[in-house]
């Protein structure tokens, strides 16, 4: 789908479809009225006959509306006029992008995107319109031996704009919009594939393709490699798979030369059967998701690389299989970790902590400015949050901040949980340094205690994205979160955000 920007009355555009707001109840937003005050009253003949009460979520598809230039008029319910925020919005704009896919028109104009939504400007709104349009038309069909249905129509979208002094921090929304939705789509398509396509080597080879297209630099660490480094945690991890484990390292550098790197560390499990403490069957088949910290890492990426933002970021992805077999490790196994510390492995099912540390650990090389670590790293996450929020712990509390409010903009919301060194006692073990579990509470706190003892060199957060990443049942599929939040704060970083 191609997406432009225009500032002309509904009256004026001559197109397929235009797309105007009703608030509830029954109030005609500015350009809904400017296309009725054009058509004589038609619309609100309309609405007083009772057929739009401006209910979110409901739209009403006109034709033949007297006196304006487009074939079509789409009329969106937006709710309550003192109740619209964010999420009234995007939740609109996502409304007719359904009943335009479903209807013949090839392109359409959407003057959604000139309702004010408060403590959002131009610019937001513009970037929100093409995201959750792009999301609105994202299918997963590779799989499939043919496609199925037929395409929507629709090829062209044209976003309205209030008046012309806009039209230019538009046209930045609208570039930060499809960076965006283009690293959303790369992250959920990573994660949709199945464990016997994504493997480690496959996550290389598309981490290799991102390198290529935008000049940028990759090394991928090999088995030989992270037995040199003495990575004996991320490799005894990958010792029950017959898939060789790597560690992608990816550089976007486009900030000053002096300036020191933001290190984001996605967790790149492209199958997760607990190992032998193995998994029970039901839903094992969403553990191929395991790998979506990964995914948001390159989907990142590509977005900061697509928009040429001036910041340094190095992505680093350690990923592997985690598989029971005769090689596999076993509970009560210690291993020792690159940073020289040991751990009793108790269960081998919490080994995305594994991975991360000995990569957290090699991320000291790049003298980062702030590391961020993005993980589907506990069940325990999703009980505490839902499907709502990432779980957001840092040992720094600027560092959370800049994060917080880079997911409240970006719609990506996260919600801080503690690290306090009370927990720390949870890990405690009578045979290594620590293990690598802390029992039941507060297991995702643990889980981030854990690998805050990787992590106290440096600015460090980490993500846990377990309740986020993806949506089970009907729905089923990579959501490519917290892609927007990352993206959002290195907008930030790089001093575009305003
Ligand atoms: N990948 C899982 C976490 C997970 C589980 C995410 C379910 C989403 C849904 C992780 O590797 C894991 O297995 N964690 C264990 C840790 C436990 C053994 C301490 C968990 O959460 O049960
Ligand atoms: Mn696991
Ligand atoms: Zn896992």
């Amino acid at each position: 789908m191609e997406f432009s920007t225009k500032c002309a009355s509904p009256v004026q555009i001559k197109s397929a479809c235009a797309v105007v707001g009703v608030f509830e109840p029954r109030k005609l937003s500015t350009a809904a009225a400017a296309l009725d005050r054009a058509a004589k009253g038609y619309l609100s003949a309309i609405i007083r006959g009772g057929d739009m009460e401006g209910k979110a979520g409901t739209t009403l598809l006109l034709h033949h509306v007297p006196n304006v230039a487009c074939d079509r008029v789409l009329l969106v319910g937006l709710g309550p006029e003192r109740e619209f925020r964010d999420r009234n919005y995007r939740e609109a704009i996502a409304a007719a992008l359904r009943v335009l896919n479903s209807t013949g028109a090839t392109e359409a104009t959407l003057h959604l995107t000139e309702l004010a939504v408060p403590r959002r400007d131009g610019r937001w709104r513009i970037t929100h319109a093409t995201a959750v349009a792009r999301e609105a038309v994202y299918r997963f069909d590779k799989m499939k031996s043919k496609p199925e249905g037929t395409p929507p129509a629709l090829r062209r979208l044209v976003l309205g704009v209030r008046d012309r002094g806009e039209l230019r921090r538009a046209a930045a929304g609208l570039e930060q919009g499809l960076a965006v939705a283009h690293g959303v789509s790369l992250a959920r398509d990573l994660g949709n594939l199945p464990g016997n396509v994504c493997t480690p080597a496959y996550l290389a080879e598309q981490a290799r393709e991102v390198a290529k297209r935008y000049r940028m630099k990759i090394t991928v660490l090999e088995r030989e490699d992270m037995e040199k480094l003495g990575m004996g945690a991320l490799l005894s991890v990958a010792a029950g798979s017959a898939q060789p484990p790597k560690l992608i390292v990816l550089e976007h550098r486009s900030g000053p030369r002096s300036q020191r790197p933001v290190a984001l560390v996605g967790k790149g499990i492209t199958f997760d059967t607990g190992g032998i403490s193995l998994k029970p069957a039901s839903e094992m088949d969403e553990m191929k998701f395991d790998m979506c910290g990964a995914a948001s890492v390159l989907g990142t990426i590509k977005a900061a690389a697509e928009m040429k933002l001036p910041v340094n970021v190095v992505g680093l992805i350690p990923t592997s299989e985690n598989m029971p077999g005769g090689r596999a490790t076993k509970p009560g196994d210690i291993v020792t970790t690159m940073s020289g510390q040991t751990v009793e492995v108790l269960n081998t099912d919490a080994e995305g902590r594994l991975i991360l540390c000995d990569a957290l650990t090699y991320a000291e090389r790049f003298e980062p400015a702030a590391v961020v670590d993005i993980a589907t790293l506990t069940g325990a996450c999703v009980i505490a949050l839902g499907h709502v929020a990432s779980g957001l712990f840092a040992n720094d509390d600027a560092l959370a901040r800049e994060l917080l409010a880079a997911g409240e903009l970006a719609c990506d919301r996260a919600w801080r949980m503690p690290l306090w060194d009370e927990y720390q006692e949870q890990l405690k073990s009578n045979f290594a340094d620590f293990a690598n579990i802390g029992g039941r509470p507060a297991g995702s706190v643990t889980a981030a205690c854990f690998l805050a003892r990787f992590t106290k060199k440096f600015k460090w957060a980490h993500l846990d994205i377990a309740g986020t990443a993806w949506k089970s049942g009907k729905e089923k599929g990579a959501s490519g979160r917290p892609v927007p939040l990352l993206t959002q704060f290195l907008v930030n970083r790089a001093g575009r955000g305003k």
